[in-house]
């Protein structure tokens, strides 16, 4: 295993990245056979004492056998386990946050939004079967322990899915877009395989199976939920909407005399027509900034540097017994920047100060384990108070920042 390879081609060595995602991502299952410590993960062997687990775990515990789910507290669980369900262990990465080492460059590999990935462990007794289901999100599942018995089917009756469908217990959720009924049982013609410790199965959105442990199996799952662009076009509509007075008007008159309701349907003819607009103005670059979470002034390709005609020194200087973080910028005009900061934001302000070239702000999100909006926020003042100025990417995406593309 080598640490520098990325995190698809720790789990699918020798399968490069660009082969995953040429080949596999997003719709084509993939079940890679190898041992575990290939993954670099030394943390994984903690994850096969399915007692640690539920004492990690603060959280609810799923257990469910072919009558149901329930739901349980983890002191509850090991006796579910016990009495023969299947346990489902969800964000085991907020008990193991090492985990997010892992996680966050696996998105940037995928291209998908932060956080839009999490981990969860699975675990079920040998014989045990979790019957058949599809999922809405990706799965990467890494088999830690025993044997494990996968059918996998493509799902030819919804694409898409907003909600994962389990046959025992179908919901309404599905209906609006499903029309047909859907089977109950994996097809006679679905895929056959057995994993074993170290085996990895990418599981695309949607896809239907069924497992069966051969033996006592536990299984870490990376998970990946970006989101859909349902949701991001409508948080951009949303907040274009928020911004007007008259659809921010409490739902009145929609029941009452008919010249109530007439005037409820003139008010809002009129609001619906000012609705066109904004969603005309709307653009691919607003929705990609919206699924980054990051505000539209500030595109994750929007070209910074550092402004060569002032100095920018970043210090913790003691301040009435506290220690306060301050970026002083000086320019040609004796001019001297001071401004608060918290020591999150001044190590990036130092990392920005010592950056030679152009850099984006997608690419600090990239590299930078911070909250998108603290990376926002610190540029946002930074550019304020002229320590970095924009690029216009128009006249200047040539030279030293096509270098820096590239690199
Ligand atoms: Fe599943």
């Amino acid at each position: 295993m080598n640490r520098g390879q990325s995190c698809l081609e720790r789990l699918f060595y020798p399968i490069d990245s660009g082969e995953f995602l040429a080949k596999f991502w997003p719709s084509r299952p993939l079940l890679w056979r190898g041992a575990l410590d290939r993954i670099g993960l030394p943390y994984l062997t903690q994850l096969t004492d399915l007692k640690a687990i539920l004492a990690m775990s603060r959280g609810p515990v799923k257990g469910w056998n072919q009558a149901g789910s329930v739901n349980s507290s983890p002191e509850r669980a090991l006796g579910l386990y016990e009495t023969g369900h299947a346990l489902y262990v969800p964000r085991i990465d907020r008990y193991l946050p090492e985990l997010g080492e892992f996680l966050r460059p696996l998105e940037r590999e995928l291209g998908v939004p932060r956080h839009s990935a999490h981990c969860s462990i699975f675990a079920a007794a040998a014989n045990s079967v979790i019957p058949m289901h599809f999922d809405m999100d990706f799965g990467f599942n890494i088999l830690l322990r025993g044997r494990k018995i996968w059918k996998l089917a493509p799902n030819e009756h919804v694409l898409n899915p907003l909600v994962s469908h389990d046959t025992s217990r179908p919901g309404p959720d599905l209906q609006p877009y499903v029309k047909e009924t859907l089977p109950q049982t994996m097809p006679k013609n679905c895929s056959t395989d057995e994993a074993g410790p170290g085996d990895v199965y990418f599981l695309p959105r949607g896809y239907w199976h069924e497992t069966k442990a051969v033996e006592d199996c536990i299984a870490l799952e990376f998970a990946v939920t970006p989101g859909t662009w349902l949701d991001v076009v409508l948080d951009e509509i949303r907040a274009k909407l928020l911004l007007r007075v008259d659809w921010r008007e409490s739902v009145l008159g929609v029941r009452g005399t008919p010249t109530t309701i007439c005037h409820t349907f003139e008010s809002l003819r009129e609001m619906l027509a000012g609705i066109s607009e904004d969603i005309n103005t709307m653009t691919a670059e607003d929705l990609v900034a919206r699924a980054n979470h990051v505000p539209r002034d500030f595109s994750p390709l929007t070209w910074f540097r550092r402004n060569p005609d002032k100095a920018m020194t970043v210090e913790i200087p003691e301040i009435r017994g506290r220690s306060q973080s301050v970026v002083k910028v000086f320019g040609h005009e004796d001019g001297l920047f001071v401004s608060d900061i918290t020591e999150e934001s001044a190590s990036l302000c130092r990392r920005i100060s010592e950056e030679p070239g152009p850099f984006t702000l997608g690419g600090l999100l990239d590299e930078l384990d911070l909250e998108p909006q603290t990376i926002v926020q610190v540029i946002g003042a930074l550019e304020e108070i002229g320590a970095i100025i924009r690029c216009d990417s128009t006249t200047t995406y040539t030279g030293e920042i096509a270098d820096a593309a590239q690199a």
